[in-house]
This record gives structure tokens, C-alpha cells and sequence, in this order.
């Protein structure tokens, strides 16, 4: 029996198509600035997001760090969720790496509250640390995958602004939320001086991130990049899988949501499970498995022996993500499967 992966989008496998560019791509060393596909690629998704330019980065922790440390110095304040990537995970780096004092504005299910911001930057004072950054998150990750509309990102960029902070966006799965509100990836990247976004998740690269923003941000970045040990040599044969996912693999996402929506709604039917729908707004399902009276960890080994991959959000939950290689008949099969393990 195959597995049906459901864990997360970051699952996914290049496609036939990457595979055939990665072995055509013209080469050469991206350090020297001499890699043609790399330029080619990072041109492109500057222009996708409408800014100035991008740099090419391994992932999406080092895309992220690599702004963070462009834009603060140590002891400089960062105002992100403490349900943000940034903040929840990526082992410390934010302190460990970058040295940034973090300043937690707590999200409500991935929205920041406008005047919880406006109440979480302080006025310089000798005291404090000087504040100097805004870190937004879309879709959000821990909240379930919810986009936060273009209306809320413009708001919280104001304030942001006549605060004089910086903001960066880490946009990881910036292109679902854009899906999800009917928007351009580029209206979210227009308030903001930098964003990140991945190739590696729902748009199916095997590695790769994008840091853009302004060309001097970007000049500057290059040397963080380079200082995390992020300088690559023949980085084209990324890039090459990266222009195939600009062409073809963002609309498709749309697919993806429709999914986890059909998911949902099915795996709410199933005793000791429920999912709140309103939740579902990409391509994430956060599974409540409370009712069934048994750990996450023993549902999801329950899963795993029916055939099905789910990530744990304990105490309480399981994740579901849908992706390129979940299409509807899949989900059907995920459903019986998921109902056959419940009842044991
Ligand atoms: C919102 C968000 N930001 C950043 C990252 C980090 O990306 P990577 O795993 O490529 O470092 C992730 C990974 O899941 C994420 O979900």
C-alpha cells in the first residue's frame, strides 16, 4: 500500500519538467555572479513580487534570517506573533544568530489586532531597545494556513510606518494567500520593504527560497546571505527548477485548496474528529482529534498503519496539508482510509 503524504506541502517532488530544466540549464558560478539561470530567475521573481530585485536563498529559515539581519543590528527590537516561523521555530536563530531583542504582539488565529500593534511599539526611550522592525506572516502557519486579507496587511503596514519601523513579509506561502483573497502576490509585497517566499512547498521545488526588496536592501542582503553560508556556485540548476514554478505552479495551487476544503468537511463527518471550517482557508486542515479520547501521537501512528501521513499539533491536533500530489480521487482515498483508522 502507498503511503498518502499529507504532512506537509514541503513534501512535494520537482516535476518531470524541473528535472529536464535542471538538465539544460546553462551553468557557471553564482558567487562570481556568472550563473546565466540564476539572474535569469531572480529577475523574474522580482518582477512577480513588483520590486527592484531578489537574491536566491537555500530556504526559507535562511531567506528570513538573511532580512532580519539585514535590516536590525544586535539588541534592536522585532515586533513578530509569537505564533509566528520565526519566533516558534527555527531553533532560536532570531537570538542566536541575529541577536534581535523579539517583541511579541500576539496574533488572534494569524491576524494581528491593529491596536495591539499600535500598543506594542513603544516611544524611544533610554531604556528600551530601539525598535526597528515589523515582521508579518502569510499565510500563517500555526493558526491553520489563514491568509490575512490585503485590507488588515495594508493597516498594520501603516502603523508600521508612521512608526518608522521596517517590515518584512515572511511569505513562505505568500501566493496561497493571494489565491485566497483574489489578490497579486505583489499587492501584499508592494507595503512592505522585503518578503520571502518559497519554491520548496505548495510549489513544488526540490530546495530554494526568494528574498526580495529594494536593489540596495537586496546588495546589502547578498552579504548576509553570504555570511550565513548561503554563497552557492552553480546555483542554476535551483534557479531552472525555480522558473518552471513561477510558470506553472502558482495557479495550480488554487487545486490545493479546493482539497483541503472537501477534506475538512468529510473529516468532520468522522466520530472523534472535527475541524472548524472556517479555519480552512488554504490548503492546511487542523484536525481536533480530542473526542476520540487518544493521544496525537497514537492517532497518528493509528493513521500511519492505515496508509495515511499526518503531522502532529499536540495536545489537541493533527495536520493535514494538501499538495501537488494530493488530487480529489487521493482525498477520497485519504477519507476511507482516515475513517477505517478511527474506528479501530
Ligand atoms: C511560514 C514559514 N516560514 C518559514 C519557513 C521555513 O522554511 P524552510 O523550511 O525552507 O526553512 C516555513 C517552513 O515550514 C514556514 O512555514
Amino acid at each position: 500500500m502507498e503511503l498518502i503524504n499529507l504532512r506537509s506541502d514541503t513534501q512535494t517532488l520537482p516535476t518531470e519538467e524541473m528535472l529536464e530544466a535542471i538538465r539544460h540549464a546553462a551553468l557557471g558560478d553564482d558567487t562570481y555572479d556568472e550563473d546565466p539561470t540564476v539572474q535569469e530567475f531572480e529577475a523574474r521573481a522580482a518582477d512577480v513580487l513588483g520590486k527592484e530585485a531578489a537574491l536566491l536563498v537555500l530556504s526559507g529559515h535562511m531567506g528570513n534570517l538573511t532580512a532580519l539581519m539585514t535590516h536590525a543590528r544586535p539588541g534592536d527590537e522585532v515586533l513578530l506573533d509569537p505564533e509566528s516561523h520565526i519566533f516558534y521555530y527555527e531553533v532560536g536563530s532570531l537570538a542566536s544568530v541575529a541577536g534581535l531583542m523579539p517583541k511579541p504582539v500576539p496574533s488572534h488565529h494569524g491576524m494581528i489586532e491593529p491596536t495591539d500593534l499600535r500598543e506594542a511599539i513603544r516611544k524611544r526611550n533610554l531604556h528600551y531597545p530601539v525598535p526597528r522592525l515589523l515582521c508579518l506572516e502569510n499565510t500563517h502557519n500555526r493558526s491553520g494556513g489563514r491568509a490575512v486579507s490585503l485590507e488588515l496587511h495594508r493597516e498594520l503596514c501603516g502603523i508600521a510606518r508612521e512608526h518608522g519601523l521596517a517590515i518584512h513579509l515572511d511569505g513562505a506561502r505568500v501566493f496561497n494567500a493571494a489565491i485566497r483573497h483574489g489578490v497579486s502576490a505583489a499587492d501584499y509585497a508592494a507595503e512592505v520593504d522585503s518578503v520571502m517566499f518559497c519554491l520548496s512547498k505548495g510549489l513544488s521545488c526540490p530546495l530554494g527560497s526568494v528574498l526580495a526588496g529594494s536593489k540596495d536592501f537586496i546588495a546589502e542582503a547578498d552579504m548576509r546571505r553570504k555570511r550565513l553560508g548561503g554563497g552557492m556556485r552553480q546555483a542554476g540548476i535551483i534557479a531552472a527548477c525555480g522558473l518552471v514554478a513561477l510558470e506553472k505552479m502558482i495557479d495550480r495551487q488554487a487545486d490545493d485548496h479546493d482539497n483541503a476544503r472537501t477534506l475538512a468537511k468529510a473529516l468532520n463527518e468522522i466520530p472523534g474528529l472535527s475541524v472548524d471550517l472556517s479555519s480552512v482557508e488554504t490548503n492546511m486542515v487542523y484536525v481536533d482529534h480530542s473526542a476520540s479520547g487518544v493521544s496525537t501521537d497514537e492517532v497518528l501512528a493509528r493513521l500511519r498503519k492505515a496508509g495515511v501521513l499526518a503531522s502532529a499539533r499536540p495536545p489537541r491536533h493533527f495536520r493535514f496539508v494538501t499538495h501537488r500530489h494530493i488530487d480529489a480521487a487521493i482525498v477520497e482515498e485519504a477519507l476511507s482510509r482516515v475513517r477505517k483508522a478511527m474506528e479501530s
